[in-house]
């Protein structure tokens, strides 16, 4: 049986950033812009149903809602070449369309009033699964609509669907660059986001522009990356994340199985990515051989991380301590090979974990598309639960 997971994107990043994902996963399940299945993808093993549904037209429907107080957006999905991939009814611009004005109270003030219209939308979408196992919430915490509105929506989710696993994709600011705040109230709607993240959440990927722009810059050799190129690399986390949720081997096939070695204890679920080898283009790879190991080693490397952990932090050996972390690896790897390079990152002391509970790398194999041509043999993600200062601010705003 699918276990199906309903995407909510919230506000302009996280319908930017959602839309990315949907055309990643769209190519890597076969399926063309509009939702028609090629006939080349017909009866591959792959489990569309998690992320998708068939139209009476037997065109492919994501199970995805696009939520946002200004219109500008929305339009832009509905004249692109997607136009005709999602649901018309499961697209919500508020009627007054002037954003939340990047005003957290806003934003959740207005959750209060469409509360209903949205409700019914996401209750439609939940009957329509036969199992439903999460929600993923795209969002930004810095703007009104994504902060506000997104936090309305995770207070109110984590109540009617107690039972559900909540995942939220959220774009941080970073104060450690001048890509970091564009206004000054951003810093005050990501803390109050934040609270909501801490308390109603069940796993949290951070994600910072700063950190994104410079992996463009350095690993992409894009000198001026737009936000069209960032959020592909997002999109490229959100579905090597899934990997083994829509191409199920015989373990590790439920969101639950992922997240359950890295979130020792639910308070403690803001996660750490980074993933390697980065392209934006699958042939355009700036790597030339991956082996296991090598992936391995490189997920190890700050600079490939997708949030900036900052200078200060970098030099303080508690950052260097994690409390969990899972690798996913894709590709053409030998499972031995893989154990192999997982021993003696540990016998090389590569990664140091905290002292205070049993923790040791887990690793996850998972299958790829076969119907992307990549130039790397290997490619990983890794996802992890640091012990640094994200551990002492989201403590903050529990107690807030
Ligand atoms: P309002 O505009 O106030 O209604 O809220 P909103 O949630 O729509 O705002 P937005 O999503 O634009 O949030 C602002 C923050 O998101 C800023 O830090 C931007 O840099 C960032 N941002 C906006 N669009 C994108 C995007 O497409 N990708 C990424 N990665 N960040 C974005």
């Amino acid at each position: 049986m699918p276990r199906e997971i309903i995407t909510l994107q919230v506000g302009q990043c996280g319908n930017q950033v959602g839309c990315e994902f949907w055309k990643q996963i769209v190519k890597e399940h076969g399926i063309r812009p509009d939702g028609i299945i090629e006939d080349f993808a017909r009866d591959g093993y792959d489990r569309k149903d998690v992320f998708f549904y068939q139209a009476d037209d037997e065109h492919y429907i994501p199970r995805a809602l696009l939520i946002d107080l200004e219109p500008r957006v929305i339009s832009n999905i509905r004249n692109s070449e997607h136009k005709n991939l999602f649901n018309p009814e499961n697209f919500y611009i508020s009627e007054h369309g002037g954003g939340a004005g990047n005003n957290w109270a806003s934003g959740f003030e207005q959750g209060g009033k469409i509360s209903e219209k949205i409700f019914d939308m996401i209750d439609r979408e939940a009957d329509g699964s036969d199992n439903l196992q999460a929600f993923n919430i795209c969002h930004s915490t810095a703007g009104g609509t994504g902060s506000g509105l997104g936090s309305y929506l995770l207070e109110n989710l984590h109540d009617r669907y107690p039972k559900k696993i909540l995942q939220t994709f959220s774009v941080f600011p970073s104060q450690e660059s001048e890509r970091g705040s564009d206004v000054v109230v951003q810093p005050y709607n990501t803390i109050l986001t934040t609270k909501r993240l801490t308390q109603n959440v069940d796993s949290c990927v951070v994600l910072d522009n700063a950190a994104l722009h410079s992996i463009a810059v350095e690993k992409l050799l894009i000198p001026n990356p737009d936000f069209t190129v960032i959020n592909k690399l997002v999109a490229t986390v959100m579905s090597a994340c899934t990997a083994t949720l829509r191409y199920p081997t015989y373990i590790h096939n439920d969101l639950q199985s992922i997240l359950s070695p890295l979130i020792p204890v639910p308070k403690l679920h803001f996660l750490m990515t980074g993933y390697t080898p980065l392209a934006v283009a699958e042939s355009e790879s700036t790597v030339a051989r991956t082996t296991a190991l090598d992936v391995m080693r490189r997920l190890l490397n700050t600079k490939n991380m997708m949030m900036n952990v900052g200078a200060r932090a970098l030099n303080s050996k508690i950052n260097h301590v994690y409390i969990s972390l899972l690798n996913i690896i894709q590709g053409d790897v030998d499972p031995t090979d893989c154990y192999k390079s997982l021993t003696r990152i540990r016998q090389r002391n590569l990664v140091k974990f905290i002292s205070w509970a049993p923790a040791a790398p887990e690793l996850v194999l998972a299958r790829r598309s076969p119907y992307i041509e990549t130039r790397n043999k290997v490619s990983g993600l890794m996802l992890r639960k640091s012990h640094h200062r994200f551990f002492v601010v989201s403590s903050i705003c529990d107690g807030l």
